[in-house]
């Protein structure tokens, strides 16, 4: 039986992480991991375990790994790109010392790790279309240079040390339970918010900029088949490039317009979030994950489409 914590699981991805882990695992194996002042609420705080757990801070990561007896952790902990930009020592600081300390502690205490990657991990010099798994990562974001440090760091504790770390460089994730902060990407996810209230959406990133996406349940997939995945069979592990879909602006906009035939969309371009995009990957070749895991995605721009506008009808209501 796994014994898991998730660092950061009041966030984007951790708060629906933890309540998916809960539900293959049993409530009481999962643990969740917050900062004070993000503490956990509703479902997440009732259905199980919870503890402060704040990747800056050694000694309290491994105390929770001790009490639990966990033996896997899912590090989400990290400021998004855009955010990044403007606290480049503390982006660094949660990214990079904070899995310093939880890489040790899985060295000490027996743990795997999974830490995500993303596609901020790819530069301006990196091929961008159908991207490969190995090829130039040399980025100009700190969140970028967080990111290629963590697949590297990864890489150094399992070859040195034996750590069973693994990871997926993420696209930008699309979810209607927490939104996402901070990030390159977050405009996939407000367009729909803008739609289901009747407000007209302004739109940061120019017509025509393609960027790599994906549905939270494949996200979740991704990450949680990794982890479970054969490790004989696994020739990369940090980081996997994953994909689902590719789409600009105007294609989501009129995908959803499909749907909401009133909806209006104007452009007011962000300069920091259009350089960001136009450095990242317009698509990636995401064959050795196929491959080396297994990995395949349900959803893609229509069915996501579909599915958001449902779950946000509910919620917003
Ligand atoms: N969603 C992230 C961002 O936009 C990319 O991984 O920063």
């Amino acid at each position: 039986m796994k014994h898991i914590l998730i660092i950061g699981a009041t966030g984007q991805i951790g708060s629906e992480l933890t309540m998916e882990l809960r539900k293959r695992y049993g409530n009481a194996n999962v643990v969740a991991g917050y900062i004070p002042g993000a503490e956990p609420k509703g479902e997440l705080k009732e259905s199980g375990p919870s503890a402060i757990a704040d990747v800056t801070d050694a000694e309290a990561i491994a105390s929770v790994v001790k009490e639990y007896h966990i033996d896997t952790i899912y590090n989400l902990a990290a400021l998004l790109s855009v955010v990044a930009e403007s606290k480049p020592k503390l982006a660094w600081k949660i990214g990079i010392d904070g899995l310093w300390n939880v890489l040790e502690v899985a060295r000490e205490q027996g743990c795997a790790v999974f830490t995500p990657s993303s596609i901020g991990s790819f530069g301006a010099t990196t091929p961008h279309t159908q991207t490969p798994q190995d090829t130039i990562q040399r980025p100009r974001t700190m969140y970028g240079v967080t990111k290629v440090t963590t697949e590297l760091l990864s890489d150094y504790y399992f070859n040195k040390y034996g750590v069973d770390t693994r990871a997926v460089r993420f696209p930008g994730i699309i979810s209607n339970v927490t939104p996402p902060g901070g990030g390159t990407t977050d405009y996939a996810v407000d367009i729909y918010y803008s739609a289901v209230k009747g407000e007209k959406f302004v739109c940061p990133i120019k017509q025509g900029t393609l960027m790599d996406m994906m549905y939270m349940p494949d996200a979740l997939n991704a990450a949680i088949t990794l982890m479970e995945a054969d490790p004989t069979k696994l020739i990369h592990r940090n980081a996997f490039n994953i994909a689902s879909m590719s789409f600009d602006p105007e294609t989501i906009y009129q995908e959803i317009k499909k749907h909401v035939p009133q909806f209006e969309m104007v452009y007011d371009v962000d300069p920091l979030k259009q350089r960001i995009a136009d450095s990242w990957p317009d698509s990636l070749d995401d064959t050795c994950a196929r491959q080396e895991w297994g990995w395949k995605p349900a959803y893609n721009l229509e069915s996501m489409t579909v599915d958001m506008l449902e779950k946000l009808r509910e919620k917003l209501k």
